[in-house]
């Protein structure tokens, strides 16, 4: 078992894992959910309340699926991308015929925008991953105009419930044999289940919203409660 970097080390090992995986990143996310994240996404874009021409920005975008999918269902908004793994971005340039992704290289801990400047903002799988979810939360409401939306899809630690034994065997067998199997880093698929289990639960992560300013917050499990679509109203 791969252990899990210190705070300290912790930006710097995301870093360099995404960067390593990036090639073969979405096709393990395929994988490993049997292509129900694609589904996850469209739910998210739905849940943002977009209008016309309006801005999305999507943090911790990495190969920008979800900001895409943004572009599938509104073609009038502009959607931009941002993360920190230069690698992740560059895979996701061009994926699309539609608009582009405007892609922008940046720390969600220190985003790199104005205040109240995009209708929606939406995070995929990034919380988990960095060091602060509170101060990420707070960059994420910052940059919303007021009555704007923050969703934010994430994994949800494994439960004590019957689905447990299934969910744990999934997520440190199955996934760490596909990550060897496909990826050249394959103890990333290690840490990967082992940052969920860390991961606050959804009405902690609720209680984290609503310090963070958020209003109306609600969450939906998805895929037997492993994974939520957590919104507020900033
Ligand atoms: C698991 S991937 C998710 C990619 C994409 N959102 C999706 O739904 O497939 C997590 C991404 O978050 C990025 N990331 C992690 N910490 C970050 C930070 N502090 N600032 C910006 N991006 C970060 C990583 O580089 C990586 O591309």
């Amino acid at each position: 078992m791969t252990n899990l970097p210190s705070l300290h080390e912790k930006a710097g090992y995301v870093n360099r894992m995404f960067a390593d995986i990036a090639p073969r990143y979405d096709l393990m996310n395929r994988l490993m959910t049997g292509g129900q994240d694609m589904r996850w996404r469209v739910e998210l874009i739905k849940l943002c309340d977009l209008p016309p021409h309006g801005k999305l920005l999507d943090v911790g975008t990495g190969t920008g699926d979800i900001a895409y999918e943004a572009l599938r269902q509104h073609p009038s908004v502009t959607a931009i991308g941002c993360d920190f793994t230069f690698e992740m971005m560059a895979v996701g340039q061009g994926k699309s015929r539609r608009a582009p992704v405007y892609f922008a290289q940046g720390d969600g801990l220190r985003l790199p925008f104005p205040d109240h400047t995009f209708d929606a903002v939406t995070s995929g799988f990034l919380l988990r991953n960095v060091v602060d979810i509170d101060a990420a939360l707070s960059e994420q409401r910052r940059v919303t105009k007021p009555g704007g939306r923050v969703i934010c899809l994430e994994t949800t630690p494994p439960s004590q419930t019957l689905s447990g034994p299934l969910v744990r065997f999934h997520m440190f067998r199955v996934i760490p044999l596909l990550g060897r199997i496909i990826s050249p880093r394959g103890n990333a698929y290690q840490y990967l289940p082992q940052s969920t289990t860390v991961f606050p639960e959804p009405k902690e992560m609720a209680r984290k919203m609503e310090r963070a300013g958020l209003k109306h917050v609600f969450y939906r499990k998805k895929m037997l409660g492993t994974v939520a679509i957590h919104v507020g109203t900033a």
